[in-house]
């Protein structure tokens, strides 16, 4: 008996001690809907001339054996229009303000080469241009946002461009257009204005940007069915002198947008491996990707002080990892796997965009296809959807939904003597009342015990799906493509108004109620 009694007793010490080791709770509370919508947009990828994003990536050629639709890969079309991509950056980057359209335009053979000289010294030679892109965009079914050239451009060349793109009667660049095959304008609405100005892009001073701003949007001409959303050029990361100087200096009818850059890289001179690094170095990167609340947060509320009617959007225009090159390709070219530590950052980014969505209103992970963060590998005629591809894949239901607010209790991801947010959610109720709850659980080794006060007892079902694996190490890979794809996930229980949700360690967990 008293044998029995003892391990009794050992037993329940030691659930105590499991529970308390290896699982969290977490409360968190949805608010009323608000009339914020989170806008698709922000849900938006980048295609630079970069290694093999574009060639080898996007566009083969129409002459290659891979199938293709006027050049560009229909595997990718198809891919990409499932993720619901909602709009695509390019040129560049660094490229845009290298980058002379006219050279890409008219008989292929005919066009210039030039050398790419951000990106591996390779030859540029022009065989995917303005048509390729704004054709290609139209496959997709995404809007494009072009970067206009300020480093080595002049206002004269991005003019033209915009008429080129989007005038409708005739004009000297029009009827260009029209002699390269296209006679209807694209109606290209999303352009920058120079990228990273303060760096490759000429190495500005804000002071000195802000008048180029000026310069160049005076002669960017809307049309009739095409207004004109312009986009600054914006902060390196926590760079708010930066975003105040141009909101000080810039009047808000001009301004659409001001952007801001933030990669979660552990330190630029010692970057990690992407699949072979240590839990330090997941950490550290779990750190600068939190940092995008804060970014947000700041950035906002420099806009706020001289935009309270939140007319300028914050464009996240180029946000993800950055890694080391993987061994044996050309470092100019930023090729890199992309793990669970990947969907992590994904997750939590996404999260934060949602619930700053009242204005962050556009962003872009960089970059779409072969490059840094992809939500696409390539091989040749292979192609691997990554662990980033699935958490867009399953966080697009909150496109164009109404953002619900919400409020979630600390809970702790502890390394060494260092403290992370371990859950991260965002929520939103769609044009059919279906509530989509995203989770996420960035501690390797505790679950999560998650209790939602929904605030209503409407709700009747709840289904979801969930992306985890067993290491943060781990990827897809050519030899095995779906090692880490989402799967149903039926753990979440609702009772009245409360749902509560066991989240694993290391996963992305997507709801749904109706
Ligand atoms: O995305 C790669 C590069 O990172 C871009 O070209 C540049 O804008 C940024 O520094």
């Amino acid at each position: 008996m008293r044998i029995k009694f003892r391990v009794l007793f050992l037993f329940c010490l030691i659930a105590t001690l499991v529970n308390k080791t290896y699982s969290q709770q977490t409360q968190i509370q949805l608010q009323h809907p608000s009339d914020v919508i989170i806008s698709k947009n922000i849900y938006g990828h980048f295609a630079e001339h970069l290694g093999h994003s574009i060639y080898g990536g996007f566009y083969v050629g129409d002459s290659s054996k891979i199938k293709n639709t006027n050049g560009v890969r229909n595997d990718i079309i198809d891919a990409l229009r499932k993720l619901k991509i909602p709009n695509l950056r390019w040129p560049g980057g660094c490229f845009a303000d290298t980058y002379h359209w006219k050279d890409g335009i008219g008989e292929k053979s005919k066009r210039p080469s030039i050398v790419n000289t951000n990106w591996g010294n390779v030859t540029e030679d022009n065989s995917f241009g303005t048509h390729d892109f704004l054709n290609m965009c139209k496959l997709l079914g995404c809007e494009p946002y072009i970067s206009g050239n300020v480093g080595s451009g002049t206002v004269q060349e991005l003019a033209d461009w915009v008429q080129y793109a989007n005038f409708e009667n005739k004009s000297p660049m029009s009827e260009l257009r029209k002699q390269n095959g296209q006679i209807e304008p694209w109606g290209v609405k999303f352009w920058g204005i120079g990228n990273e100005a303060w760096g490759c892009g000429g190495n500005m001073t804000p002071e000195y940007y802000a008048n180029k701003f000026r310069e160049y949007t005076t002669f960017m001409n809307s049309t009739n069915k095409t207004k004109l959303f312009k986009v600054a050029s914006g902060a390196s990361d926590d760079d708010y002198h930066w975003t105040e100087t141009l909101m000080k200096n810039i009047p808000l009818y001009m301004l659409d947008g001001i952007a801001i850059h933030h990669y979660s890289v552990i330190n630029w001179n010692h970057k990690s491996s992407a699949t072979n690094f240590t839990e330090q170095q997941y950490f550290a990167t779990m750190k600068e990707a939190w940092k995008m609340e804060e970014m947000v947060t700041k950035h906002s509320a420099v806009l706020d002080k001289y935009d309270p009617q939140k007319k300028v959007a914050l464009v996240v225009d180029e946000w993800g990892g950055w890694y080391d090159v993987e061994d044996g390709t050309n470092p100019g070219f930023l090729y890199q796997q992309n793990t669970m530590r990947d969907a992590m950052i994904a997750g939590i980014t996404l999260n934060v965009f949602n619930n700053h969505s009242e204005r962050v209103r556009m962003a872009n992970l960089a970059q779409c296809i072969n490059v840094l963060q992809s939500v696409i590998l390539t091989d040749k005629e292979k192609m691997i959807l990554t662990p980033t591809y699935h958490v867009m894949e399953m966080y697009n239901v909150h496109q164009d939904a109404k953002l619900l607010p919400l409020s979630i209790s600390k809970s702790n991801y502890i390394l060494n003597k260092d403290t992370l947010q371990a859950v991260s959610a965002s929520a939103s109720v769609d044009e059919k009342g279906k509530i989509h709850i995203s989770l996420v659980n960035i501690d390797p080794i505790k679950d999560q015990s998650i209790s939602i006060n929904l605030n209503s007892e409407m709700y009747k079902s709840v289904t979801g799906k969930i992306l985890t694996s067993a290491t943060l190490q781990d990827h897809n890979s050519f030899d095995d493509t779906n090692k880490i794809k989402p799967v149903s996930f039926a753990k979440a229980s609702l009772k009245g108004n409360i749902l509560t949700v066991p989240l694993p360690p290391i996963s992305v967990v997507l709801l749904e109620l109706q």
